[in-house]
C-alpha cells in the first residue's frame, strides 16, 4: 500500500512538472541577437521576423481577450449584422503580419495601447450600428457591421482596368474592418496580401481574420509615396515639414483621420463624421484603463482645422458602412 501510494504520489509530482513545462512552452521565449550594434528579436509565433519591435511585448500581452470583448460588447447581440463573424484570435493572427514593423510593438506599453486604441478607434467608428439602436450607448457598438449593407453601385472604377481590371460579377463595395471600397483599393490590398481580392472581394466577408489584415495593411501603408502612413504620424516616425506645419498637420490622432479619409473629414471645421471617430478611440482609451490626457492636447487629436493632405486622396469614403 505503502509503496503504491508513494509511486503514484510520484506520478503526480511528475504530471505537475509536464504542465508546468507546457505552460512555460506556451509563454513565447523572447530569442535576441546583435547586427550591427543593433539588438533584434524574434518572439514565437505572434512576432516571428527577426526586429527591433519583436523584442517589446507582444500585443496579445498589453491587449488580452477581456479588453477586445469590452470594447466591441455589442458585436453578437442579435441585432448586430455580423454575428459570430469577428473575434480576439483573428485580431491577433491578423496583427502577426505586422507587429515585427512595429504595428501595436512601437514605443512601449503606453505607445502600444493608445495605438491599438487609435487603430480600433477608427474600426470602431467605421463599423458600428450604433445610432439607431444605441443601447449601452453608441460607442458600444463597434464591429457590428462586417460589409456595407445596401450598396447603390458595385465601385467599379473603369479608370483602372488595365491595373485593377473588374471581375465580371464582382462588387467593390464597402468590406472590413476599414472598409474597403473600389476595384483599385481591393486590388492593391490583394496585391499585399498575397490574396487574390480582385476576383475575391467577397473573401473580405468571410474570413475575419483577412478583414483586420486589410484593415492594419492600410493603417501601416502610406496612400501615396509622397505620404507618412497613419501608423508614422500617429507614432512619431514622421517629422511635418514647414508645409505641413503651416497646414496645421501636426503628429497625432488628427493626422490619422487626416490621412485615411483626406478632405471628406478634415478641414472641415468640427463636424459630427470626425468627432465620432475621436470618440471611439477616447472610449477605448478609457476601457484601457489609459487617461484621455495621453492621447495629447485637442490640436493633436482633430484634423478640424487641418489641411488635407497633398494631393488629398481618401482611401476609404467617410460614409459609413451601413
Ligand atoms: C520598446 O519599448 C521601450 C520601452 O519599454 C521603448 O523605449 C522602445 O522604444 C521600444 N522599442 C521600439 C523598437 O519601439
Ligand atoms: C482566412 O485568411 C487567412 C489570411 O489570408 C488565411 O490564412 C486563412 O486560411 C483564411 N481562412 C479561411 C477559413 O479561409
Ligand atoms: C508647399 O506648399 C506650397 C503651397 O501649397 C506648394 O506650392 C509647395 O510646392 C509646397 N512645397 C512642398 C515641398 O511640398
Amino acid at each position: 500500500m505503502g509503496i503504491k501510494r508513494g509511486v503514484f504520489v510520484i506520478l503526480g509530482l511528475l504530471m505537475m512538472a509536464n504542465l508546468a513545462m507546457a505552460a512555460d512552452g506556451d509563454d513565447e521565449k523572447i530569442l535576441t541577437k546583435t547586427v550591427k550594434g543593433k539588438k533584434l528579436c524574434t518572439q514565437g509565433w505572434e512576432c516571428r521576423v527577426w526586429s527591433t519591435y519583436c523584442c517589446n511585448e507582444t500585443i496579445s500581452k498589453v491587449f488580452q481577450v477581456y479588453q477586445f470583448e469590452d470594447l466591441f460588447s455589442k458585436r453578437n447581440t442579435p441585432v448586430a449584422k455580423a454575428v459570430g463573424f469577428w473575434d480576439y484570435q483573428s485580431f491577433i493572427i491578423a496583427t502577426t503580419l505586422f507587429q515585427h514593423l512595429g504595428f501595436g510593438t512601437t514605443g512601449g506599453k503606453l505607445m502600444q495601447m493608445k495605438e491599438i486604441a487609435a487603430f480600433l478607434g477608427h474600426v470602431g467608428a467605421k463599423t458600428s450600428c450604433g445610432y439607431g439602436v444605441a443601447t449601452g450607448g453608441p460607442l458600444a457598438w463597434g464591429l457590428c457591421y462586417n460589409r456595407e449593407m445596401s450598396p447603390m453601385q458595385s465601385y467599379c472604377d473603369d479608370y483602372y482596368k488595365l491595373t485593377y481590371p473588374c471581375s465580371p460579377g464582382a462588387d467593390y463595395y464597402g468590406r472590413g474592418a476599414l472598409p474597403i471600397y473600389w476595384n483599385y483599393n481591393y486590388g492593391a490590398a490583394g496585391d499585399a496580401l498575397k490574396v487574390n481580392l480582385l476576383e475575391h472581394p467577397e473573401y473580405i466577408e468571410q474570413n475575419a481574420t483577412l478583414a483586420f489584415q486589410a484593415a492594419i495593411w492600410r493603417w501601416m501603408t502610406p496612400i501615396k509615396k509622397s505620404q507618412p502612413s497613419a501608423h508614422d504620424v500617429f507614432v512619431g516616425n514622421w517629422k511635418p515639414t514647414k508645409n505641413d506645419t503651416l497646414s496645421k498637420r501636426t503628429p497625432g490622432f488628427g493626422a490619422t483621420m487626416n490621412l485615411l479619409y483626406g478632405d471628406s473629414i478634415c478641414g472641415k471645421g468640427d463636424i459630427d463624421e470626425m468627432n465620432v471617430i475621436i470618440s471611439h478611440y477616447q472610449y477605448y482609451l478609457d476601457l484601457l484603463g489609459v487617461s484621455r490626457e495621453q492621447a495629447g492636447p485637442h490640436e493633436m487629436l482633430t484634423c478640424a482645422e487641418q489641411e488635407p493632405f497633398n494631393p488629398p486622396t481618401p482611401a476609404v469614403p467617410a460614409q459609413s458602412s451601413s
